[in-house]
């Protein structure tokens, strides 16, 4: 089997495009305009690209940007100051501080001063609370937009197998629970498990965020398996590869999704999506 691309980039567009419908329609009909803060601390270069492109996609869909490029010795003081402010200002609807910040601030109590009516990363433990009682919130924009790229292929989700690789905070933990709340069994694998060939090779839906390049190898993927590589990482010549080996992975998988212009761009729109949702959800 070849596997089909599962187009993070066109879904993503796709998903863009509908957005700046509604936000033209919200600003016709006498709404306010979403508004997005984009808070960065430091000139971290990976941070810097990805600011950059949640700016250049608030344009996209007509949302106001307000934009924080704080210095890297900016006092914490100073930080939860900003936070507070953004946190009344009727004109910004979501909030977002990139991580990772300077070793000197508590980034746990940053994230958890946004209010989690503006928390639109979903980082904060209201909305991860939310998330595990399925109650209403801001869900985390990676494993949300996985689920999105799910809902384009042509296979079910509900009772399938998914292995999910990894069991970071914002990717890993929150991914596996969406897979789980989506009517999944689900297996997580992490730097303890023994037999990570053998549990991939069980999985109907294989998920990776580990940050290692070539990690799961294409001859563990079952036949027909669903292929979310997650892993962005940058090798010696430049080029970016995910934790995946694509090549030997595409060869039996049904879908996979490609790095970059899979994940990556999803995570975007899925913030977009989220700073929408919050305005008129919670502020309309
Ligand atoms: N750093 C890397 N990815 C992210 C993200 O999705 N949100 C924030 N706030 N920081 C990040």
């Amino acid at each position: 089997m070849t596997a089909r691309i599962l187009d993070g980039k066109r879904i993503a567009d796709e998903l863009l495009d509908r957005i700046a419908a509604r936000v033209a329609e919200r600003v016709a009909a006498g709404r306010s305009r979403p508004g997005l803060a984009v808070v960065l601390v430091g000139a971290d270069p990976a941070s810097g690209v990805y600011v950059k492109n949640k700016r250049k996609a608030c344009a996209q869909v007509g949302f106001r940007s307000f934009d924080y490029d704080l210095p890297a010795d900016t006092p914490e003081i100073d930080l939860r100051a900003l936070i507070d402010r953004l946190n009344a200002d009727p004109s910004v609807h979501g909030i977002l501080v990139q991580l990772p910040l300077p070793a000197h601030i508590d980034a746990t109590a940053i994230i958890n001063r946004i209010d989690p009516r503006k928390d639109v990363d979903g980082f904060n433990a209201a909305n991860v609370g939310a998330l595990v009682l399925r109650q209403r919130g801001l869900r985390s924009c990676t494993p949300k937009g996985v689920m999105t790229l799910l809902a384009h292929t042509d296979r079910p989700v509900r009772g399938q197998h998914a292995v999910v690789v990894g069991v970071s905070n914002h990717v890993g933990r929150p991914m596996l629970l969406e897979l789980l709340l989506a009517g999944c069994t689900t297996t997580s694998c992490h730097k303890f498990t023994r037999d990570l060939a053998g549990f991939v090779a069980q999985a109907d839906i294989v998920v990776v965020a580990v940050g290692r390049p070539n990690l799961v190898k294409g001859a563990w993927i079952k036949p027909g398996a669903i292929v979310i590589d997650i892993g962005i990482n940058r090798l010696a010549d430049g080029s970016l590869v995910g934790d995946v080996e694509f090549d030997a992975a595409a060869a039996r998988a049904s879908w996979i999704t490609p790095v970059p212009g899979g994940v990556g761009r999803m995570t975007v729109a899925t913030l977009i999506e989220n700073t929408l949702e919050a305005a008129e959800t919670f502020f309309d």
